[in-house]
């Protein structure tokens, strides 16, 4: 992916990503072409290709971008996914306390250990703050994109605390990266390198205006303004709607803290992914007892 970024010659430094690219873009041509989108597409896919064609692009042109959507929707998705997962499993009485919530989600259905169990997906926000704090956590940690935005006009902006003065020249590009914001002590305290599964929960109103007075600004693992990623509250149903299922009828038995370590994400990836080493080790994800021959349903 870095070496593709590079605005060199990708075909040579980067050929078999690049060949790889070329494949995917040429079925994606002839299945646009071929008008299975209208057919077949789900409403997303359908809708966006209407909207492309009715502004004059051809699909061998939004074919290309259509495949960015791809890339957004699993690149980021998958890995906030596996960080979850693992700080909350790490916790086995984090998980028991999740899974008392979850069973409240669930309402007058919470004993249905079998058969078809239905999440409903759209209440999670309301009824789990617990699992929301823990999912803010998450990509707090694990969040390391490098949001890059363009000074528009000259201005002047001083430091808060040391009253020192920045000049933005217009035309300058002005890098954000949320690594260093997401950890400032002096924003989340002393403990801001560690999962605290309670973070972003306040214990009142005046608490939680306090707290997010202080973190405005510091907080971006979705970036901000008028290119903020689209993609948040999908992702946020899609891992919150699947870890409730995993809290509700799973165990993830061998799960060790040493066997789990953070790489530095690259350039194009917005969430770190583990090292090779720190992917958790030999795992076993297992039915929970009484809920074997469970099917999910998942209600937006
Ligand atoms: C946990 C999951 C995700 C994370 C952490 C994430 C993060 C980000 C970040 C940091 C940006 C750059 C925003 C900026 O420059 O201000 C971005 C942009 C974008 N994301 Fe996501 N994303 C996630 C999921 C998704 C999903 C599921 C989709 C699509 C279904 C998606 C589609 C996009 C698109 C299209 C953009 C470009 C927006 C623009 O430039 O206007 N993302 N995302």
């Amino acid at each position: 992916m870095q070496w593709f970024m590079l605005p060199l010659y990708p075909s040579i430094i980067a050929s078999k990503a690049y060949e790889a690219r070329a494949k995917v873009h040429s079925a994606l041509k002839a299945w646009y072409e071929a008008g299975y989108d209208q057919k077949t597409g789900a409403d997303v896919v359908r809708t966006r290709a209407a909207l492309m064609r009715d502004h004059g692009l051809k699909p061998a042109d939004f074919c290309k971008l259509e495949m960015s959507i791809m890339h957004g929707a699993t690149s980021n998705t998958i890995p906030t996914l596996y960080w979850l997962a693992t700080f909350i499993f790490l916790r086995l009485k984090l998980v028991e306390e999740l899974r008392t919530d979850a069973l409240a989600l669930l309402g007058d259905k919470s004993d249905t250990g079998k058969g078809i169990v239905e999440i409903p997906v759209s209440r999670i926000e309301e009824t789990c703050p617990l699992l929301v704090s823990c999912w803010k956590e998450a990509i707090r940690l694990a969040s390391q994109p490098i949001t890059v935005r363009r000074v528009a006009r000259d201005f002047e902006l001083a430091d808060p605390d040391t009253g020192r003065q920045y000049f933005f020249r217009k035309g300058a590009d002005v890098m954000l990266p949320a690594t260093v914001l997401h950890r400032l002590p002096s924003v989340w305290g002393a403990d801001a390198d560690e999962f605290n599964p309670r973070r972003f929960m306040a214990a009142s109103k005046s608490e939680e205006d306090e707290a997010n007075k202080k973190r405005r600004g510091a907080y971006m693992p979705f970036g901000g303004g008028k290119h903020m990623c689209p993609g948040r509250h999908f992702a946020l149903a899609e891992i919150l709607g699947l870890m409730t299922a995993l809290i509700l009828g799973y165990e993830i038995v061998g799960l060790k803290e040493e066997n789990v370590e953070m790489a530095n994400a690259k350039v194009g990836e917005a969430i770190a992914k583990p090292t090779a080493a720190g992917q958790g080790g030999k795992v076993q994800l297992r039915r929970r007892t009484g809920w074997e021959e469970v099917e999910w349903k998942f209600l937006v």
